[in-house]
């Protein structure tokens, strides 16, 4: 093997005899000389009801299509297809819950709750093509709701649990959903996040919902609303609900879900994915990134609300026909070891999970982990910010025993599927993600679109087309072509920044927007912007992100108030709270500076990096353009 330069983690000899792919470079040599040749070979290995006509469409491009002319169904490739093996019997899902309860699923289970959970949605007069917005803790139910969907040819929409009133009502709104899938509640370190009623406050606006479907998870009193909700558990239980669902055979094109992601805009967009590249996509990264096995036990951390657990806990698994764990509570609850004991209890093989977690649990001290037999693992994943060297090297060394590959996969809700991702097989360092995926041409470039030289920052791009691509912004195809195709002609511009060293492995540096990554959640500056000037007592309001020690980012803010509010603590909380509440808890400022102006050009924009540098105490560059 070549030698590479800087820290380099050479692959163990058992995992190179012993991996899928073992020559990266045949591979990427092979995707690249011939990339629809590669993909039809991926697709080949799921079911189609009517085979493609084309693999690529690029006629009408950057609304490129993928398997044209085909007819699939996502949900049937996840579960009926396993019910022909010996899969049927296999687990699909194992589930614990915060208390320590355990629910367990083997692919024929799945298939039968999801088939009853279409049925129910179809009695509720869901069609193909109908926007359903879920709305829910980390319980079986979401990933049985999304597969519900993706059945019968509904698109889904999950909002994650952690967002609020504002947020969901935003989304519902958007979307025109019919139906809205909520639980009573939802658990987090012991208490209860009151969903229903926040859904409540949110449904007041949303006109379009004709149902509220409501899983009892806490068991806690919730308001019913005659006429608009129903218990799903009462509805699941009518003898004709466990009549056969036929399945929908949809088009490769047709959409699968949107999923809202923050911009550079107050408002969040929804990023549209289809069937069957979707499909493709998140089946074969899974296959390759993660090894996966038949005697995986494979547990992503994140939450299905964010699209790291679309692809990576639902369909790219169960695509694959593994076993996949979802964990409903919070890592350290009720103690720091409570993660470790999951592995322990339930064999986990692979671990997936994010920087700001590890960072989190590094900081309880090796004593947690090194109570635990983690043996099991083979493999771990870091996904959603960049890890430090120093964070990756405790993954490896505390949690993998020096034994476990970590795969820092880079890619994003609009990517639907891994961008720039190792293989088991290939020499890491930590804090790069290494290549991208065998196929995929990146590059990184000057304000002039100019590649820049390796170790020098610019912004990365990605050249050719991939199977999980997003489709387009629901709704809004002119933004997609001005946000992602306009800076350069005919590339995807990622909204990052990265480095590429000599051995040509990538380095994300971070975002070029206003979009802040905290504690690997995507947010955008705007949103608390907005949230912040809907108080009664604010003018005005900037939000920047600045580094922060577990976090990655953490948002502080700079808020006018309106003549006649006097600055106090108070009214600092009440802030912060008010945020919280319109946007979600993930999104409280770390700080509330109250201020007098605003740095702002000639034409009324906010300077945020103006702020930054002052914050930062660092000098803030060109500033010709400020107003005074
Ligand atoms: C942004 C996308 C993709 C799943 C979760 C995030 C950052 C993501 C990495 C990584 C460095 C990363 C980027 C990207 N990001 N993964 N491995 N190393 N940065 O999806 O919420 O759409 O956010 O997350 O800045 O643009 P997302």
């Amino acid at each position: 093997m070549k030698k590479l330069s800087g820290d380099v983690y050479y692959p163990s000899e058992d995992i190179l005899n012993n991996a899928i792919v073992k020559d990266w470079n045949e591979m990427d040599k092979f995707a690249s000389e011939n990339l629809e040749g590669f993909w039809a070979k991926e697709a080949e290995e799921l079911e189609w009801f009517e085979k493609w006509d084309k693999v690529l469409d690029d006629t009408k491009k950057p609304f490129y299509k993928w398997f044209t002319g085909a007819k699939t169904n996502i949900a049937y490739n996840c579960l009926d297809v396993h019910l022909k093996t010996y899969r049927k019997n296999k687990v699909a899902l194992i589930w614990e819950g915060e208390k320590g309860e355990s629910r367990i699923f083997s692919y024929f289970a799945l298939h039968r709750e999801v088939s009853r959970f279409a049925n129910v949605l179809k009695s509720l007069g869901v069609q193909k093509g109908d926007r359903v917005t879920l709305y829910m803790g980390r319980i079986p139910e979401l990933a049985m709701g999304m597969l519900a969907c993706a059945r019968i040819g509904a698109v889904h929409s999950v909002v994650y649990g952690g967002f609020s009133v504002e947020s969901l009502h935003e989304r519902l709104e958007d979307s025109h959903s019919k139906v809205l899938i909520v639980c009573d509640g939802a658990y987090q370190r012991g208490k209860i996040i009151p969903l229903k009623a926040i859904a409540d406050e949110a449904l007041q606006r949303a006109a379009s919902v004709e149902s509220v479907l409501v899983v009892k998870r806490t068991g806690e009193p919730v308001n019913m609303e005659f006429g608009r909700d129903i218990w799903y558990h009462e509805l699941v239980n009518l003898p004709i609900i466990n009549s056969k669902n036929d399945i929908e055979k949809v088009d490769a094109e047709d959409p699968l879900f949107m999923l809202y992601t923050s911009g550079t805009t107050g408002k969040p967009k929804a990023i549209l994915h289809t069937h069957g590249g979707y499909m493709v996509g998140t089946y074969s990264t899974f296959k390759y990134v993660f090894d996966i096995n038949d005697e995986d036990r494979y547990w992503c951390a994140a939450d299905p609300g964010w699209v790291t657990g679309h692809s990576y806990i639902v369909y790219g698994p169960l695509l694959n026909g593994a076993t996949s764990m979802m964990y409903e509570g919070a890592p350290n609850y009720p103690f720091p070891n409570r993660w470790w004991q999951i592995i322990e209890k339930y064999g986990i093989t692979i671990l997936y999970t994010a920087p700001t977690a590890i960072r989190g649990l590094m900081r309880f001290g090796e004593a947690w982990p090194n109570r635990h037999d983690l043996s099991s693992l083979r493999i771990l994943g870091s996904v959603g910010e960049p890890i430090n060297p120093e964070a990756w090297r405790w993954y490896h060394r505390v949690i993998g025993k020096n034994n476990c590959p970590i795969m820092d996969t880079w890619w994003q809700t609009e990517t639907g599927s891994f961008m720039i991702t190792p293989m088991p097989c290939m020499p890491l360092k930590p804090g790069s993600g290494t290549k991208p995926f065998p196929g995929l041409k990146m590059d990184i470039l000057d304000e002039a679109g100019n590649p820049v030289k390796d170790n020098e920052e610019g912004f990365l791009v990605i050249k050719t087309p991939w199977p999980a691509m997003m489709r387009t912004i629901y709704k809004d195809p002119d933004k997609y072509i001005e946000k992602y195709w306009s800076k350069y002609d005919g590339m995807y511009l990622t909204g990052d920044s990265a480095k590429r060293d000599e051995d040509g492995y990538y380095w994300i540096i971070g975002r070029t927007d206003d979009v802040l990554k905290v504690s690997g959640y995507r947010l955008g500056t705007a949103e608390i912007e907005s949230a912040l000037v809907s108080h009664p007592a604010v003018a005005e309001a900037a939000a920047i992100g600045l580094p922060h020690e577990l976090k990655g980012n953490a948002i502080h803010t700079f808020v006018i108030l309106k003549s006649g509010f006097e600055k106090s603590e108070k009214l600092r909380e009440d802030l912060i709270y008010h945020v919280g509440h319109e946007v979600g808890p993930i999104a409280k400022p770390e700080s509330v500076e109250f201020v007098d102006v605003l740095p702002k050009t000639r034409s009324g924009k906010i300077m945020r990096r103006v702020l930054k540098a002052r914050a930062l105490g660092e000098d803030p560059g060109n500033i010709s353009t400020l107003e005074e």
